[in-house]
Formats: structure tokens, C-alpha cells, sequence
């Protein structure tokens, strides 16, 4: 078991300074740092074996297609999917929403049919919808949360109805922190005979993510918030959903045989993956997935759990500061305000700390409208943290207050 030590030494960029400073970085909602080992990973794909994949009968291609499929057997296994049929790598979760919206969209949704979301969601899960709800004449039901920023569930109960053609839920959300109970919300859906898709961007990196058990239709995300490239993400899919589903892009590698009368498309997961892919962002990505297994999702969970803890407790010690989202289930996000401060001044003196937050809607717009605030300042905290981190926001909020009162 490494020390927290060792596990920041990991990640390079965790030692840089910014104005003469350490760097905080609690901004792991936006992305996450990488450890050295994703960055070799992808420097080998370039230096040692780059071809594209699928398309040659030579020793580069096939080196490229086989580390390309090895890193869809790891996606595979590190959600425990099925088949690795069932795995597609995309541009990441806002792709790979887009592309089931467009899709799904085009085979099962009519005019009058109904797509249920909640108010946490990323724009992500929301306007891809919306497209696609115009396009074809549906329209959006929205479940709502309570004070805490918690999901209603007898209200999802009550939106489901003969007319609702899917669920689209966030696993956890991005600007609160809320777990959301997305198995109930799956079953529920399933009674009903309407399938789920969970937007897992802010899930997959803080806790075991099991699709069987889950029992989703559809998982979305991203590789570069749990460790990885940016530019590459996932889409899990049950085979008899992509098997029906059209493709969303044609082009190279996702067809069989190209007439200028017809065209039939390659098998799974091909079928979905027109063009040359991202391939050393999924070569990374696997490597990002064999590092967080190193050093133990249990692990990862509990420490980020116990960071949650700490900085609750020691910002609620503030008196002008107000958490935004106190779900009893959460993950290490604390989004606030500070009394008669705006959040960008907040953001802004924090960053020349060296502490970097987001500040504003966090691309979660209807859930800063639901608190009736224009934004807020979010720390979002990982594994790699530490309580001496939590101690210096809490001096850099001190210091903001003494600025502004
Ligand atoms: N969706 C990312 C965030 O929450 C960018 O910051």
C-alpha cells in the first residue's frame, strides 16, 4: 500500500508551484491530474508502435490494434460489462450522450413520447435531449430534488408514464456532489418497461462501478476525470440496444461492404466507431484504469469519504460561508458561498493562494435556478488530497472574508 506520499509523487504536476505557492489543485470535478505512468503509456503508443488500428496487415497496426482492443477488454472489466461488444469508445461522456440521443432518438422516439431527467444534471444530459426531443416532437419531464439537493423519488415514480421513452440520470452530481440512488431509479424504470441511460462522468472515479449489477442500458464517461487522456470516453451499451441502434457517424472501420446503392455496417462494437478513433487515449485510459485498480477503488473510496468529512466539518466552522448540497449520500464536493462575496472574487484570490477551484454554474444551470443562485465556488476534492489542503481553502476563505468585509 503506497503512503499518500507516494501516491502524489505519482502525479508530476502535483509538486509545481503556481505564484511561488503549492499548488491546491481541488478542481477534480473540471478534470483530474495524471499520473506518470498514463503520460508513458501514451508517449510508448508514439515511440514504439503507433499504427492506426484495424487497417493494416503490417507489425505497427497490428501492435496499435492490439493494445487498442486490450484497452476495451480493460474498460470491459473495469465496469464489469457483459461482452466487450457492449463497450464503445467515444469522444467521452458528452459524446457519447449526444450519439445514444441522436440514435435512440431516430429509432424509438415519436411525436408525444417523453424523456424523464433530473434537475441535477450537466448540460450533457440535458441539451442533447432537448435536440433531439425538437427533432422529433417529444418532450423533457424533470424529476426535482429537495433542499439538500437530494432526488424526489416518489415524484420520479410519479413522471413515469405509458408515454416515456427513457431515463437519462446522472450518477452523481457535478455541481452538488449528490449520489444518486441510480439503482431504484433503474428498477423503477424497468417495471415501467422504460429503459436508463446513467451519465456517470462524476461516479466512475470514486467508487466500483458494476453495469450488470446496475442493470443500466446505457453508461457514459469520461476518460480524463478518472486519471486519463483527455479526448477519450465510453459508452457502455447493452448488445440488444446496439444492436437496434443506427449508427450515429459513417465512415472508415464502421461498415462492411460500401456500394454507392447500400452499405451494411461491421459488427459490434465497429459499428460505432467511424474514423480512426482515439486509440492512445484509450491506451491511456486503460492505463489510468490499471492505476486507480493498483491502488484500490475501496481505498480511493474511503479516503475521499474521509476528506469529505474534514472539510465539511472545518468549513461549516466558518459563519459566512454556506454549503450548497448536504445529500446524505456525497461524494467529495463542496460547492459554497460566501456571504456578500461574488463567487468569481472568492475563485479569484483563492487561485493567486494557488488554489484552484471552479466557480459559476458548473455547466449545471437548472440546478443553480433550483437554489435560486447564479453559481457557486466548488472544491472538488480526490484521493490524492490531503486534510493540509482542506486547511489551507479554509485560511484562503479566511483571507477572502478579511478582503471583503
Ligand atoms: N463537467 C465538468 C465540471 O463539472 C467540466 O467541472
Amino acid at each position: 500500500m503506497k503512503t499518500i506520499e507516494e501516491i502524489r509523487a505519482d502525479f508530476p504536476i502535483l509538486s509545481r508551484k503556481v505564484y511561488n505557492r503549492p499548488l491546491v489543485y481541488f478542481d477534480n470535478g473540471a478534470t483530474t491530474q495524471k499520473p506518470l505512468c498514463v503520460l508513458d503509456a501514451v508517449r510508448e503508443v508514439y515511440t514504439e508502435y503507433n499504427g492506426n488500428v484495424h487497417r493494416g496487415v503490417h507489425i505497427m497496426s497490428d501492435l496499435t490494434s492490439e493494445a487498442y482492443e486490450n484497452a476495451r477488454e480493460k474498460v470491459r472489466s473495469f465496469i464489469n460489462a457483459g461482452k466487450r461488444e457492449e463497450i464503445i469508445f467515444t469522444s467521452g461522456t458528452t459524446g457519447s450522450i449526444n450519439s445514444v440521443a441522436f440514435s435512440y432518438g431516430e429509432r424509438f422516439v415519436k411525436p408525444g413520447d417523453e424523456i424523464i431527467l433530473s434537475t441535477l444534471e450537466h448540460h450533457a444530459n440535458i441539451v442533447p435531449w432537448q435536440m433531439m426531443c425538437e427533432r422529433k416532437g417529444a418532450s423533457i419531464r424533470v424529476i426535482p430534488v429537495n433542499d439538500r439537493g437530494e432526488i424526489l423519488l416518489d415524484d420520479f415514480l410519479k413522471l413515469l408514464s405509458p408515454r416515456t421513452r427513457l431515463v437519462a440520470i446522472t450518477q452523481v452530481s457535478n455541481a452538488l456532489g449528490t449520489i444518486v440512488p441510480v439503482k431504484e431509479i433503474t428498477d423503477a424504470a424497468h417495471s415501467a418497461g422504460v429503459p436508463v441511460l446513467v451519465d456517470g462522468a462524476q461516479g466512475i472515479q470514486h467508487d466500483v462501478v458494476d453495469v450488470s449489477s446496475l442493470d443500466c442500458d446505457f453508461y457514459a464517461f469520461s476518460g480524463h476525470k478518472i486519471y486519463g487522456p483527455t479526448g477519450i470516453g465510453v459508452l457502455y451499451g447493452k448488445e440488444k440496444w446496439l444492436t437496434e441502434l443506427p449508427p450515429w457517424q459513417g465512415g472508415g472501420d464502421m461498415v462492411d461492404k460500401v456500394t454507392f446503392e447500400k452499405t451494411t455496417y461491421n459488427e459490434l462494437p465497429f459499428k460505432f466507431e467511424a474514423g480512426t478513433t482515439n486509440y492512445a487515449g484509450a491506451i491511456g485510459l486503460a492505463k489510468a484504469l490499471d492505476y486507480v485498480l493498483g491502488i484500490g477503488m475501496q481505498y480511493i473510496a474511503g479516503r475521499e469519504k474521509m476528506l469529505l468529512a474534514y472539510a465539511t466539518e472545518k468549513l461549516s466552522e466558518i459563519s459566512r460561508l454556506k454549503i450548497y448540497g448536504d445529500s446524505a449520500n456525497k461524494i467529495a464536493i463542496i460547492s459554497f458561498l460566501i456571504d456578500n462575496v461574488h463567487q468569481y472574487d472568492t475563485g479569484m484570490v483563492l487561485d493567486k493562494l494557488g488554489i484552484a477551484v471552479r466557480t459559476g454554474t458548473h455547466c449545471a444551470q437548472p440546478v443553480m435556478q433550483r437554489f435560486g443562485i447564479d453559481g457557486t465556488v466548488r472544491a472538488s476534492m480526490c484521493f490524492y488530497n490531503t486534510t493540509g489542503e482542506i486547511d489551507a481553502l479554509c485560511s484562503g476563505i479566511e483571507e477572502v472574508i478579511r478582503m471583503f468585509s
